[in-house]
C-alpha cells in the first residue's frame, strides 16, 4: 500500500503545520509541496529580474532548475527546499515570493516538473511521508490511501498568518491579510491545470474553531486507522 498521507487546501488553512506535526508523531517524513513552487519562483525571481513584467519562457526556468539544482533534501524528517546546494527555507517565505509564486505554479510545464520531484522523493521512503499542497490528494498522489482536505474561514486563517509572523492583529491587517490569501486561492483555484479542490475521497476538516493540537490528533487518529502497521 502507498504509504502517503495527503493534505490539501487553500493558503494558510494550517496544512504545513499539521502535516509536519502528524509526521513527527507517526514517524514519517513531511513534504510541503509549496514550498518546491517557492523555490522555483525565488530561482527566477532572481535570475529574471524583469520577470513580473516581462513573460519569460518557461523552457529557460526549466533549464535553471537543472542548472542550479532546486530541489527539497531530507533534513531529519523535513524535506527542505535547497538551491544551489543552499537552503531557501526563510528565503522562499517573502513576500515579494508569495505575491508571485501563484503564476509560477499555474505552469503546465514547472507543475509537471514539480510533481515528478515529488514523488520521487516520496518513493525513496519506505516509512511513509505526510504530503501537503493544494492538488495532492487529485493529481500528485490520487491514490494516497489517506487524503484530508483542511478548510478555515478567511478571516482565521489571515489571523493565524499574521501571529505566525510575529505581526500585530488589528482589524485592518486582518481585513488586508484576507483579501491577499483570498486572491492567491482565487488564482489556485481557478487555474485551468490542476485546480484547488478537494478529492472526491478526501475528509473534510475545518479547523475554525479547533486547537492545532485537536486538529493533528484527529488526522493521527485517521491515520492509525487507515495504516496500522
Ligand atoms: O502552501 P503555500 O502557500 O506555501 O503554496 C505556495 C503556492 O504554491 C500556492 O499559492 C499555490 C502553489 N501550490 C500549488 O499550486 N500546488 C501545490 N501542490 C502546492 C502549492
Amino acid at each position: 500500500m502507498l504509504r502517503v498521507i495527503a493534505i490539501d487546501g487553500p493558503a494558510a488553512s494550517g496544512k504545513s503545520s499539521t502535516g509536519s506535526l502528524v509526521a513527527r508523531e507517526l514517524g514519517w517524513a513531511h513534504l510541503d509541496s509549496g514550498a518546491l513552487y517557492r523555490a522555483v519562483t525565488l530561482a527566477a525571481l532572481d535570475r529574471f529580474e524583469d520577470m513580473p513584467n516581462t513573460i519569460v519562457p518557461t523552457s529557460q526556468i526549466l533549464a535553471l532548475l537543472d542548472e542550479l539544482r532546486v530541489r527539497l533534501v531530507l533534513v531529519g524528517d523535513e524535506f527542505r527546499p535547497e538551491i544551489a546546494g543552499v537552503d531557501v527555507e526563510h528565503a522562499i517565505r517573502d513576500d515579494r515570493v508569495t505575491r508571485h509564486v501563484s503564476t509560477i505554479a499555474a505552469l503546465p510545464e514547472v507543475r509537471a516538473w514539480v510533481n515528478a520531484q515529488q514523488r520521487h522523493n516520496a518513493g525513496d521512503q519506505a516509512r511513509g511521508v505526510v504530503v501537503d499542497g493544494r492538488d495532492i490528494g487529485t493529481v500528485v498522489f490520487p491514490d494516497a490511501p489517506l487524503k484530508i482536505y483542511l478548510t478555515a474561514m478567511p478571516d482565521e486563517r489571515a489571523k493565524r498568518r499574521l501571529s505566525q509572523r510575529g505581526r500585530t492583529v488589528d482589524d485592518a491587517e486582518v481585513r488586508r491579510e484576507s483579501a491577499a490569501l483570498a486572491a492567491r486561492d482565487e488564482a489556485d483555484s481557478s487555474r485551468p491545470v490542476a485546480p484547488l479542490k478537494p478529492a472526491p475521497d478526501a475528509v473534510v476538516l475545518d479547523s475554525t474553531t479547533r486547537t492545532l493540537a485537536q486538529q493533528v490528533a484527529q488526522v493521527v487518529q485517521l491515520a492509525r486507522r487507515v495504516f496500522p502497521d
